[in-house]
Order: C-alpha cells, then sequence, then structure tokens
C-alpha cells in the first residue's frame, strides 16, 4: 500500500488503547532496523524527519528511502511525518515533496502567534491531503538543537485545548506531561535514586493528561520526549570507551498506560541512538583491526530492530494492528 496519512491509524489507535510508534529516521540502517520489525510484528508505523535529518541525510534521500521500506514492506500502513517543524515554508517544502503528515511547532510561541502559524499550515496541509500535529506546552531537553532548561519547561494547560484545537483545526495534539528530548532527560537533583544507584525520574503528569482528553473526546494526544534510555545500552556505551552518566528516560509502564489512553503517537529517538552507538562502540572495541562499515553497521541494525520490536509488543502494544 502506498504511505498513508494517520488518520486511520489514529483512529484505531485510541479505539484499541494503543499508540503507534513514531521512530526518527536518519539513515537507510535506521530505516531498515524500524520497518523490519514493525513488518515482522505487523504493525502500523510512523516514520518522522526532523529539521536535523533533513540537513544530514537530504530531503530527497530520506524521502526514497522511506519509498523503498514501504515498497519491502506492502502489509503494513506507514506515514511519513516532519517531526517539530519550525516554520510554514518547511512545512510547505515536506507537504509538497511527498510527507503525508507534519507537525508544525509553534509551541515556543505565545499562545496566540501559535494559533496562527498552525493555522496556516493546517489550511495548507488539508488542501493537499496532508495531516498537521500542533504542541501545546513546552518539554525540556535538546530538540533540533534548541536547548530548554528543566525550569523553563512547562506542562500544557488543559484550559487552552479546546480553543487551541477548534481555532488551528489541527489533527493532533502534542502535550506536555513530563516528558523530556535526548538522554539526559532530568536533573539529578529532579529525580530519586534506585537501590542500583539509578536514577528514578519524577512520575508523568497523568492528571494533564486525563484532563486534557476530558475537554477532547476522541482527539489525538501525542507524546515527545518517550525515549526510555535503556540501561543497558547506557552500560554498553559507558563500557567501551564512552561517559554518558546520569544517563535516565521515561520508565516503559509509564508510557504504556499514556498508550492505554489517549496518547496514540509515542515518539522515540534517543534509544535508537544508544542502541546503534553502544552496539558500534562495543565492535570497535573487540575488533580493533575491522575497518568495514557494513561490519559494524549490520549488527548496529539488528539491535535498533530488536529493541524497536520490544517497543511495538510491550511499550505501545501496536503488534498485529496493521
Ligand atoms: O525531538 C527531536 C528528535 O529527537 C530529532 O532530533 O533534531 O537531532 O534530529 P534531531
Ligand atoms: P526522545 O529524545 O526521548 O527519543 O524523543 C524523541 C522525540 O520526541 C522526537 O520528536
Ligand atoms: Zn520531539
Amino acid at each position: 500500500m502506498p504511505l498513508v496519512t494517520t488518520t486511520e491509524m489514529f483512529k484505531k489507535a485510541y479505539d484499541g488503547g494503543y499508540a503507534i510508534g513514531a521512530f526518527n529516521v536518519n539513515n537507510m540502517e535506521i530505516v531498515q532496523g524500524i520497518t523490519e520489525a514493525a513488518r515482522e510484528v505487523n504493525a502500523p508505523l510512523i516514520l518522522q524527519v526532523s529539521k536535523g535529518a533533513r540537513a544530514y541525510a537530504n530531503h530527497t534521500y530520506l524521502v526514497k528511502l522511506v519509498e523503498a521500506a514501504v515498497i519491502e514492506c506492502p502489509n503494513i500502513p506507514i506515514a511519513l511525518h516532519l517531526d517539530h517543524g519550525p516554520d510554514f515554508e518547511t512545512c510547505k517544502s515536506c507537504i509538497d515533496g511527498g510527507f503525508t503528515s507534519v507537525m508544525i511547532d509553534a509551541s515556543s510561541k505565545p499562545f496566540e502567534e501559535n494559533i496562527e502559524i498552525t493555522k496556516k499550515v493546517v489550511e495548507y496541509a488539508h488542501d493537499h491531503g496532508v495531516v498537521v500535529e500542533a504542541e501545546l506546552g513546552t518539554l525540556a531537553g535538546i530538540e533540533d538543537e534548541v536547548k530548554v532548561a528543566a525550569h523553563a519547561a512547562s506542562y500544557t494547560r488543559p484550559e487552552e485545548v479546546e480553543e487551541f484545537v477548534s481555532k488551528t483545526g489541527c489533527d493532533s495534539l502534542a502535550i506536555a506531561i513530563g516528558t523530556s528530548h535526548g538522554a539526559y532527560k532530568f536533573t539529578a537533583d529532579q529525580c530519586t535514586r534506585n537501590e542500583k544507584g539509578i536514577l528514578v525520574p519524577p512520575p508523568l503528569r497523568f492528571d494533564v493528561l486525563e484532563e486534557v482528553s476530558k475537554r477532547l473526546p476522541g482527539f489525538p494526544i501525542v507524546l515527545h520526549g518517550s525515549s526510555s534510555v535503556p540501561q543497558n545500552y547506557v552500560k554498553m556505551i559507558n563500557d567501551n570507551g564512552g561517559k554518558m552518566p546520569d544517563a535516565v528516560g521515561i520508565p516503559e509502564e509509564q508510557l504504556r498506560k499514556a498508550a492505554s489512553m489517549a496518547v496514540c503517537k509515542i515518539n522515540i529517538d534517543s534509544d535508537l541512538r544508544l542502541a546503534m552507538t553502544g552496539t558500534i562502540r562495543q565492535f570497535f572495541n573487540e575488533h580493533p583491526d575491522k575497518f568495514d562499515p557494513r561490519e559494524y553497521l549490520k549488527p548496529a541494525r539488528a539491535n535498533i530492530k530488536e529493541l524497536v520490536k520490544h517497543k511495538i509488543i510491550d511499550v505501545l502494544g501496536c503488534d498485529n494492528k496493521a
């Protein structure tokens, strides 16, 4: 089947109490690892591309890689989504260039300005059969070179969501309930430590999610910054020459709970980066004489695939939902 929008997948996810995984893609091995996992467990999929990914790999290469994945996976629905579109022009370029979904992220702007920019993108996108994700509230962490300090992050205000959605016409809404971008999501003083000395982050604000979904019944909610920062990969990196102290993510049980509620799309990027980097670091440590990229990218791709399968089955719950 050709690339699809997220409309149908979100409707089924909302009704079925699961979420669709939105995984960031930057090169062929990442596309292959993710799509082979989704194909094997028969899961709908969102492949997303950031401004940074377009700058790194080039729009056309990424679109063609995703088109190749669509050919290789004819039985699962795949959407191609712009992640954190910074402005109308970037969204337009992706809408004109084959994407089926875009995010306009004007969440750093004042409320009225966010509405104005989002509405403009929605009008253009809907005229071209493309759906739009918008954002209200500010996540902490690093996204597209912008670092938002934990103290500058702000939860979504539920009392604003109805006006925002009705005035913009957006198709889904990313909200801030305590997730955060990157591998260092929380400072040590925001967390407690468990018996192994690992940081335990503050719980997500499910009260905010509940209030938002009460005000927007049936409307798909999106969670960004939802990597769990698997400690086995942090250890693999640190054991093989890396230095990532206190990298901590969102506990998977909390994401599973969000997926059973109004959350229909869960964004995961950092976890794939950790799997790839850990695998490659270990490979070089064990084989200092090797220099063929295929030899170290192959196990990296295989570990991305295993990780995505685990997310689909144990966290998102969207296996066998294609
Ligand atoms: O939220 C941001 C995504 O993880 C994309 O990251 O801007 O480094 O491509 P990037
Ligand atoms: P992570 O950094 O937690 O993987 O979040 C990715 C994301 O939100 C992409 O938009
Ligand atoms: Zn994000």
